[in-house]
């Protein structure tokens, strides 16, 4: 086990390694640091992990693409950052390719074929409370290999070549961080409880910084899927394991299940704002069109000769997020399962209507700001990483567990948490979940579909090329930080780096309050008091990653400074 010394943006891990695949790409598992901010000139990747944006990067210069280091950089975050980075849950990717081509893949959990509306209810129709979010019940059928083998069809190398960082990751461990011991340290009661079988993140002493994770299970789960395919995850000995973790422990996760899992590939939400196209993410992820209503509810009104941060401007931005979120509890759900009146929702003269009884210096309230009249009627740990390669192809992938390592399930045997993704679901009309959201019928719980998300992997196209590549994790706050962070650049002319790395805040429409960072100004708090509003004080707002195209040459990639989140390039 080793000391790890953390400085302030760097951590170095001293030791000698192993010789590996890792190590030949100039990958350390035991030496390495964080990198917040650097300029690449040919590729970069920014992700929730150093380990994984240098494996990312290693990709890339063995001669992958952006897709492939985006494969890779998953699969490595599923070893080192187990509390979202996975093969349990599930996650989107939206791209642009350099032959301009625009992809957005689903590969979000299903509900599994026994589950049921009221399966959260008790006999009197009360929400149980946490039976959503942790153990075996909690969990969707996952979507994650699956999405990383459906885009393969984009990538250049072999996905053994992908994969192999992973395994060696897994097999001969890593250093873990302080941020991911004091994680693991926290669940510790909850691993006691939620599973039937011991998994390498128990640790009875307690983990400190510098000590070595080593995941054999997990290893052997990644061969599995290295020698055969999609199958060495849905069928087979790996498809078994989780089916009788799931008996085990009162799970509804089948064989069946398993096999019938289908990514989706949908066409990008896209739209303009003041002259960039923003491609997003579709149903059923709510982001795309969060995004397109908030930034679209903005577009008329002066934002940038309020300034950064004004009571002025985080009154006008609430009452925007207030509205999308709204119609989101309302309209929103498995497009596949529910007509979403996308249009409608996104029509220009319907949100500028509903922005007609926004009063400037006055708070608006959640009791009369209700789900828009359309025209016509028809859980915290998520992980985000941002690619952009030499070729000009750019991926945005968010990829989640739902709550911090998910339902707290480790399949036995196979060394892997499983999501608690049935959350995202509304359990009962007007129940928050996890999130604090509300929901009703467009996301009701039903066989197959996939729950509402709000994870929104975005890309800035400027001219048609891409321009800003941005995501977040973060429940309901993704598309409000991806919003602030799209706006802070565009609007307020920001660097990358202080779009990301300056305070936040979010209003979800319900509960009525605007939550903001430690660091929000004291005068714009008082301000906004004044008008009315309730503010709540609460940890960090999201980890953004954005990598933001210089003009002429290069890229400027930057990770969020809330998180061990580093970027890589070169
Ligand atoms: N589980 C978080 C989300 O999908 O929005």
């Amino acid at each position: 086990m080793k000391k790890l010394a953390p400085l302030l943006l760097l951590i170095l891990f001293s030791c000698s390694s192993t010789k590996n695949v890792i190590d030949k790409n100039n990958v350390d598992p035991w030496n390495y640091s964080i990198t917040k901010n650097l300029v690449a000139q040919k590729g970069a990747v920014v992700s929730a992990h150093p380990l994984a944006s240098a494996v990312g990067v290693a990709i890339l210069k063995k001669g992958g693409n952006a897709v492939d280091a985006a494969i890779a950089t998953q699969l490595a975050l599923a070893v080192v950052y187990p509390g979202a980075g996975n093969i349990g849950g599930g996650g989107f990717m939206v791209a642009r390719l350099a032959n301009g081509e625009t992809l957005a893949l689903d590969y979000r959990e299903m509900a599994p074929s026994s589950s049921s509306r009221d399966m959260y209810l008790d006999a009197n129709g009360n929400v149980v409370q946490g039976k959503s979010i942790n153990g075996h019940l909690s969990s969707g059928v996952p979507g994650s290999i699956a999405g990383m083998f459906a885009s393969m069809k984009y990538a250049k190398l072999s996905f053994k070549e992908l994969i192999q960082p992973a395994i060696d990751l897994a097999e001969k461990g890593f250093a873990i961080s302080e941020r991911e011991a004091s994680s693991l340290n926290s669940i510790q009661q909850d691993l006691q409880k939620y599973n039937t079988q011991p998994s390498a993140f128990l640790n009875s002493k307690g983990w400190k910084a510098g000590d070595t994770l080593v995941q054999k299970d997990l290893a052997n789960t990644l061969k599995l899927i290295r020698d055969n395919g999609e199958a060495g995850f849905y069928k087979g000995k790996t498809a078994e394991l989780i089916v009788e973790e799931m008996k085990r422990g009162g799970g509804i996760i089948t064989l069946d299940d398993l096999k019938n899992y289908q990514v989706k590939w949908r066409t990008p939400h896209s739209f303009d704002y003041h002259g960039y196209t923003i491609v997003s993410m579709p149903m059923p992820s709510s982001g795309g069109i969060l995004l397109h209503q908030m930034l679209k509810m903005l577009e008329d009104k002066p934002l940038s000769s309020y300034g950064f941060l004004s009571p002025q401007a985080v009154q006008l931005m609430t009452e925007v997020e207030r509205r999308a979120f709204a119609d989101r509890a309302e309209y929103m759900g498995d497009a596949d399962f529910y007509k979403v009146p996308e249009a409608q929702l996104t029509n220009e003269s319907y949100l500028k209507k509903r922005m007609n009884d926004y009063q400037p210096g006055i708070a608006g309230n959640s009791t009369q700001i209700k789900p828009g009249v359309l025209p016509m009627k028809e859980s915290e740990q998520t992980t985000h990483l941002s690619v952009l390669d030499a070729e000009g192809n750019a991926v945005s992938v968010t990829t989640t567990l739902n709550n911090s390592y998910g339902s707290k399930t480790v399949i036995g045997g196979a060394g892997f948490f499983i999501n608690d993704e049935m959350d995202d679901f509304s359990v009962k009309p007007g129940v928050p979940n996890l999130y604090g959201a509300v929901g009703g019928e467009a996301n009701a719980i039903a066989p197959g579909k996939r729950m509402l998300s709000s994870m929104t992997p975005t890309l800035v196209l400027k001219d048609g090329k891409p321009f800003i590549v941005v995501g977040t994790p973060g429940g309901t706050t993704i598309p409000t930080s991806v919003f602030q962070t799209i706006v802070n650049i565009i609007d307020f002319g920001m660097s990358a780096d202080d779009a990301v790395n300056k305070p936040k805040f979010h209003h979800q429409w319900l509960p009525d309050q605007i939550d903001v960072e430690r660091s929000f100004p004291e005068a714009t708090r008082i301000a906004l008091q004044k008008m009315g509003y309730t503010i709540k004080e609460r940890g960090s707002i999201g980890r953004t990653e954005v990598i933001k195209k210089i003009p002429g040459d290069g890229m400027e990639a930057v990770a969020d400074k809330r998180g061990d989140d580093a970027a890589a390039g070169y």
